[in-house]
């Protein structure tokens, strides 16, 4: 599908995107860096985060891939100071790394509950609190009257209810409210904005199958358009967000 965006419109940004290996985040890598960014993906498996570097080379973006894992405050340091020691900046943050797994609320342990929570609400807000001094205006390249942009991946599970994902859904609840606080912190401070994207079911993608296996979401009632939403379409949302269009 062809981009209704320029193919300039992020030159001379950075981005770092955690979770952005895989699914999702591996598409928002990719629009990102198609429309000029420069790209470093955070991730937990090295050989994903590989062949996701290998992809956004073979499309002649600037890339590197960070190993780690966003509930380990070093890992994520370690992450912010590699992309810095690479491409000098920091523009964009997307927050992409999730936790998730189909499970009855009476069987799982308060470990498991802990486990997501510890990836997607403390893991957004460990990343967002780093990168903070390289997002504020006047940040490491950046005009001094210009801040960076964050974008958090959400869901949908949290709007209403969603059998067998409590953990899911008081995770992606308390990433809803992390964009809010931040967005209101962070812009009056620092002007820096602040987004959230919630995807519903997105094909091809773990989170859909794992989590709607089958036919499991084939009512018109779960989907108005009679389809999948796809990674591209949230790709897009991420180019808007990041470049600034108003
Ligand atoms: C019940 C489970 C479980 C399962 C793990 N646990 N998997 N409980 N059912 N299937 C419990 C464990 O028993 C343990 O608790 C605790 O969780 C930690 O498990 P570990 O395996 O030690 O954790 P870890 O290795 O850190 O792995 C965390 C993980 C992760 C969340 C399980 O590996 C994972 O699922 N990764 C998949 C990533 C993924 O699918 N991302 C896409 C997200 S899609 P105890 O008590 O035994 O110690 C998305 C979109 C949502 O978020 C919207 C879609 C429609």
């Amino acid at each position: 599908m062809e981009s209704p965006f320029k193919p300039d419109v992020l030159k001379g940004k950075v981005a770092l995107l955690t979770g952005g290996g895989s699914g999702i985040g591996f598409e928002i890598s990719r629009q990102l860096g198609l429309h000029g960014a420069s790209v470093a993906v955070m991730g937990r498996r090295k050989p994903v985060l590989d062949s996701a570097v290998a992809a956004l080379h073979l499309h002649g973006i600037p890339a590197i891939g960070v190993e780690g894992d966003v509930r380990k405050r070093d890992d994520v340091v370690r992450a912010l100071e590699s992309t810095i020691k690479r491409f000098g900046r920091l523009d964009i943050l997307v927050n992409a790394a999730a936790g998730n797994f189909l499970v009855p609320a009476e069987d799982l342990s308060p470990n498991g509950f802990r486990t997501v929570i510890d990836i997607d609400s403390v893991g957004t807000f460990t990343v967002c609190h780093e990168a903070l001094k390289y997002l504020k205006k006047g940040g490491p390249g950046k005009e001094p009257s210009c801040g960076g942009t964050i974008i958090n991946i959400s869901a949908t599970l949290h709007y209403t209810a969603t059998w067998y994902q409590i953990h899911v859904s008081a995770a992606k609840a308390a990433v809803d409210s992390i964009t809010r606080s931040l967005a209101l912190e962070w812009g009056t401070d620092y002007d820096i904005r602040v987004n959230g994207i919630a995807p519903g079911p997105i094909g091809d993608t773990p989170g859909v199958s794992k989590l709607a296996p089958g036919d499991a979401l084939s009512s018109r009632e779960q989907m108005p358009l009679f389809k999948l939403g796809e990674k591209w379409d949230i790709a897009m949302a991420a180019v808007y967000l990041a470049s600034g269009a108003d």
